[in-house]
């Protein structure tokens, strides 16, 4: 693998704004045009609803694997419009299709067992144990044995899945650890290579109602203006660390008005990422998909969500009381970020989309259909079809409000690198998405190891087998079909007999 403009690795940042990959519950909610729903809403009485068609979405694979090989990136990035469009388009439940989708929560907590502390620093997952969480109160089991339903939590949760990918997930207990090391087990028996150690996660290699998404909220003041930070390029006007443009580095700020006392586009003076007072513009909450946070909320928040470290601008205050203090009652939500993954091909489909201060960004946003409406046309896009160009060079898409936090080091050998987030893509990161127990004593999964952009071949010896404490040689790792989460929240699977 090679990279351009290998970049150094950041160890310390100040805290200064707090994003919160959230798994709360029961909130108020809005959107653009002052169309806020108010508590109108009630949690539970919402049905599922999938994502309809719009224009290009649905496509077959053979179609898109055409635009990826012609490198038509105008045809892509309409397609990753039309997904937006299509996730997003209005329910009758005055809620967005994705928000009534199922929960990781739902999926994988049954057992009140979760591994967190999943984007950890240095470009490794860390996996922690933490017992004893729990059964949230909310969630409900189901009389017929499928996904035990929280509804409260489907309001507003840190990972959503569609119903076909939810439901082939439950039904064929892939949050169970024990399935995944039987799985795996069963491949070392037979002898399977290393390419073909992989389970899916449709039953199908494509699937095109299958979509897992990452919305990111930062909570904001609910009764005054408060200064947000927004993202405006790794230039050094823009940020203060470019090879690490974390949200802490960013000196461009907007301030949002939940108090409506002042008028968007007027000018006030606030500090911003702990320097010194400066002038930004007012904008509205209507310029963002925003939730009110309730009492019951912040009761509820769930340990998943604020013990995943996964604040953004991580490398920060992950602290569970920072993370608690942001979520009070009364705060509000504002959606500044969204992965959005689809299985419509093997390799799923990869777009993400953020908040942007200009909206008609020339290269993330101004092509964005005119279809779009309020608040979701204040988001800009950027997408990975593929990991490389069609040249072979390492093509770069990454979402500035998740990814520029990361930074990691590949460690031996030639090809030893260090590397930030801006120099990832979403696809080569997450075919890397893989796991195993092994030894006679089972142990948790060693940390896997995150990479820059670039081609990942699913039969690399270097990614797909890792040593383990106390094992011989190096075990080779099941490939959870993209999914991190597969990886990361299934259940641990008991001591081996
Ligand atoms: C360097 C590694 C890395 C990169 C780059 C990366 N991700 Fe992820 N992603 C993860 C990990 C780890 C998780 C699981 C934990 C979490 O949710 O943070 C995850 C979670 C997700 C999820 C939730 C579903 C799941 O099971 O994985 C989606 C959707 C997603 N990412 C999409 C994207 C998109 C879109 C991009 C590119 C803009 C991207 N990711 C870039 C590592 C990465």
């Amino acid at each position: 693998m090679r990279l351009v403009n290998p970049v150094r690795r950041r160890t310390s940042v100040i805290p200064a704004l707090l994003l919160v990959a959230a798994a709360v519950v029961g909130c108020e909610r809005g959107g653009g045009g002052g169309a806020a729903s108010a508590d109108s809403t009630h949690p539970g009485k919402y049905e599922y609803v999938g994502p309809p068609k719009v224009r290009t979405y649905p496509s077959s694979n053979a179609t898109l694997q055409r635009w990826i090989a012609a490198n038509d990136t105008v045809a892509i990035r309409q397609h990753g419009w039309d997904i937006w469009e299509s996730i997003t388009s209005m329910t009758t439940y005055g809620i967005p299709a994705w928000q009534t989708w199922y929960s990781g929560h739902e999926i994988f907590e049954e057992s009140g067992e979760t591994r967190a502390r999943v984007r950890g620093r240095h470009g490794l997952v860390e996996f922690e144990v933490r017992p004893g969480f729990g059964h949230r109160p909310g969630l409900r089991r189901s009389a017929n044995g499928g996904i035990p339903s929280d509804p409260s939590e489907r309001v507003f949760a840190f990972n959503r899945f569609t119903q076909s990918t939810a439901e082939f997930i439950w039904k064929n207990g892939l949050n169970q650890g024990k399935v995944l090391r039987d799985t795996n087990d069963a491949f070392t028996r037979r002898g399977t290579p290393l390419i073909s150690r992989a389970i899916l996660t449709s039953a199908d290699s494509t699937d095109s109602a299958s979509f897992v998404l990452k919305p990111v909220f930062q909570f904001i003041s609910g009764t005054e203006v408060t200064a947000v930070p927004y993202w405006s390029g790794d230039d050094s006007r823009a940020s203060t660390d470019s090879a690490n443009p974390i949200p802490s580095t960013w000196n461009r700020a907007v301030a949002v008005d939940p108090t409506g006392k002042l008028h968007p586009g007027d000018s006030v003076f606030l500090p911003v990422n702990n320097a010194g007072p400066m002038w930004m513009k007012v904008v509205p909450l209507s310029a963002f998909y925003w939730v009110k946070l309730t009492v019951d909320d912040s009761i509820n928040f769930t340990q998943f969500g604020a013990l995943n470290g996964d604040l953004i601008g991580v490398a920060n205050d992950t602290s569970l009381q920072a993370v608690l203090n942001a979520a009070r009652p009364g705060n509000i939500g504002l959606l500044m970020a969204m992965h959005v993954t689809g299985k419509e091909m093997p390799n799923w489909t990869w777009q993400s989309f953020w908040w942007g201060y200009d909206p008609k960004d020339p290269r993330f946003g101004a092509d964005r259909p005119a279809s779009i409406k309020a608040p979701w046309n204040h988001y800009n896009m950027t997408v990975a079809y593929s990991m490389t160009t069609p040249t072979g060079a390492p093509l770069v898409a990454y979402n500035p409000y998740l990814e520029t936090s990361l930074a990691g080091k590949i460690p031996a050998g030639k090809d030893s690198l260090a590397w930030t987030g801006v120099t990832t893509n979403c696809m080569s990161c997450h075919r890397r998405a893989a796991i195993a127990w092994s030894g006679p004593v089972d142990t948790l999964p060693v940390p896997q190891l995150y990479g820059p952009a670039g081609l990942v071949n699913p039969a690399d010896p270097e990614i797909f087998t890792q040593p383990f404490p106390g094992q011989k040689g190096r075990v080779p790792l099941l490939k959870t079909d993209f999914l991190w989460s597969v990886t990361i929240r299934g259940h641990t699977p008991p001591p081996r007999k």
